[in-house]
């Protein structure tokens, strides 16, 4: 097991690939805090969890309410004492034009895409100093590489979860280690959200694999970053995208 007894929050996992993560956590021995909204998703995968012989709870989190963010910290604590992994995966869309963007869109992707991460890592980083171990996973995106007409606030945020990330990792060495995770199309309720895969079948015909990406293929990499495995791996955006960002 990669996280036997390993304390692991991954926030948006109530769904897609945050829930995949979650359950690949705990199959792996991590105590896995699963987060969102959503209280009835959030207790399907702890009970899936639960209902394979592993350990996990939920924290029902509204990642655009910092207070709620601090709440997810308490409860953590308060249940398993630690954080060894923080996966900061919770993510929204926006598909408004430059021009009808509203400062409260802006803002309130900024919140759950980037502000949230921060607030979350200013609060575990010092547990995890102390311990001398931890790891931040964040989740950015190929949009933090390109940008796409009609998603200007989830572009910039993605951006700036890469440099975010970097700037993490530069911050909080040795101990803790930080990477991002920059999927492609991954096929979740955000890509069925705008059509489905076949509404973006050009993101499938341009890259290399010639498939969508499943919720387990960012999992498998999550997992990979959040053990030993990676342990000379830190500041990176990895894509995970078939090779769509060539
Ligand atoms: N799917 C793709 O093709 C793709 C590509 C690149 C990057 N990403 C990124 O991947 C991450 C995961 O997305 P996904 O594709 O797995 O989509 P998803 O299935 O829709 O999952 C999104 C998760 O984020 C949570 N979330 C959203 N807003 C939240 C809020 N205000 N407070 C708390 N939780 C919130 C949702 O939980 P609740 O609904 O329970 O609140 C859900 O668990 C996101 O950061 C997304 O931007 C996705």
């Amino acid at each position: 097991m990669k996280l036997k007894d390993k304390v692991a929050i991954v926030t948006g996992s109530t769904s897609g690939m945050g829930r995949a993560t979650a359950v690949l956590f705990a199959r792996e021995g991590a105590k896995v805090v699963v987060t969102g909204r959503n209280e009835e998703r959030a207790k399907a995968v702890v009970d899936q969890i639960k209902s394979e012989g592993f350990e996990a709870m939920y924290v029902i989190v509204d990642t655009s309410k910092i207070e709620d963010v601090q709440i997810l910290v308490d409860k953590t604590l308060e249940a398993y004492g630690t954080v060894d992994v923080l996966f900061n995966n919770a993510g929204a869309l926006s598909m408004s034009p430059l021009q009808d963007v509203s400062m409260d869109e802006w803002d309130n992707i900024f919140c759950v895409n980037v502000k949230s991460a921060l607030y979350l890592v200013q609060k575990v980083a010092p547990i995890m100093k102390a311990k001398g171990k931890g790891v931040v996973i964040n989740t950015a995106s190929v949009a933090s590489f390109g940008a796409h007409h009609g998603f200007a606030a989830y572009v910039s945020s993605k951006h700036a979860m890469a440099g975010l990330s970097k700037s993490m990792a530069w911050e909080l060495g040795p101990e803790i280690r930080v990477n991002a995770i920059a999927p492609g199309l991954i096929h979740t309720a955000m890509v069925d959200s705008i059509g489905g895969p076949s509404a973006v079948q050009g993101m499938i015909d341009n890259c290399p694999v010639k498939r969508v990406g499943l919720p387990e293929d960012i999992a498998n990499v999550a997992l990979f970053l959040a053990s030993d495995d990676s342990s000379f791996i830190d500041g990176q955006v990895i894509k995970v995208d078939g090779g769509f960002e060539i």
